[in-house]
């Protein structure tokens, strides 16, 4: 059976990482608008910001506030309404940052490890190169791209863990399993949304293919960024198995 674009972050999935999950991107904004700060990238209508995978908006919520122009992408639509309440500001489109077209830009960021997400067919490292050229072409000089990823590690043993969250109207059981061999990460997400006086389950199963950073930095630095690879965004320490990677187009390029 082939999955479609309708086949994750659905509405309810959408909903609960929008109550229950939302610290992760609240936490990391700050740090990410004084990388921004720090390299002169600001509230101003000549700096778009492209977010890949805005998810629910709340960085981009955070950008906007702060004065910025953002262009917000996300292949759930779930996530792309919420989104657009949220930061109205933004404009957004609906697709996969992996085929989308990125517009001349001061920055690309994203956060939640959306780069690992192996929805639209094959991620891996000839995908992000070709990725990370398309990036490295829309970007002005002194340009920058953040994100973080997902590396090995995660889960170090081979088996599979249960936990469950639950929020004032919805709960979410997720069975976690790393396979070391292909360096994936499944994660099987059942959630259950009060709807009225019943609750209604949803089932959705996110595969990730998890990187070392110093892989990507590679990566990166062979089509002429600058590299940094960060344990944190500011204050916020990234979970384990997690790397932040700043990345500058330099203003000369030979
Ligand atoms: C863990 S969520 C993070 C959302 C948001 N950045 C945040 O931190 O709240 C991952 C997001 O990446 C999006 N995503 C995954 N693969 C994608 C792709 N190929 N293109 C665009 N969005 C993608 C998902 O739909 C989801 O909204």
């Amino acid at each position: 059976m082939t999955n479609t674009y309708q086949d994750w972050y659905q509405e309810d999935l959408a909903y609960v990482h929008d109550q229950g999950f939302s610290d992760y991107a609240l936490s990391a904004a700050p740090g990410i608008l004084e990388i921004l700060g720090q390299n002169e990238i600001n509230s101003s209508d000549q700096n778009l910001i492209v977010e890949l995978g805005c998810g629910s908006g709340i960085l981009t919520q955070a950008l906007t506030t702060s004065g910025c122009q953002v262009l917000g992408v996300d292949i759930s639509a779930a996530m792309i309404a919420i989104a657009k309440a949220r930061a109205p500001q933004a404009r957004f489109i609906l697709g996969s940052m992996f085929t989308v077209d990125i517009p001349p830009c001061a920055a690309v960021v994203s956060v939640g490890e959306c780069l690992n997400y192996l929805f639209d067919g094959a991620n891996n490292l000839p995908t992000l190169a070709n990725f990370f050229q398309r990036i490295y072409k829309a970007l002005q000089p002194n340009g920058l791209l953040i994100f973080d990823i997902a590396e090995p590690g995660l889960d170090s043993c081979d088996q599979a863990t249960q936990s469950f969250v639950e929020g004032k109207d919805w709960l979410v059981l997720v069975e976690k399993s790393e396979n070391p061999r292909q360096n994936t990460l499944t994660r099987r997400i059942i959630t259950f949304r009060q709807v009225g006086e019943q609750y209604r389950r949803s089932d959705e199963v996110h595969v990730q293919q998890l990187y070392q950073s110093a892989e990507i930095a590679d990566l990166l630095m062979e089509i002429g960024f600058e590299v940094k690879i960060k344990r944190s965004y500011g204050q916020f320490h990234l979970p384990d198995a997690h790397a932040a990677i700043v990345a500058i187009k330099p203003a000369k390029t030979a």
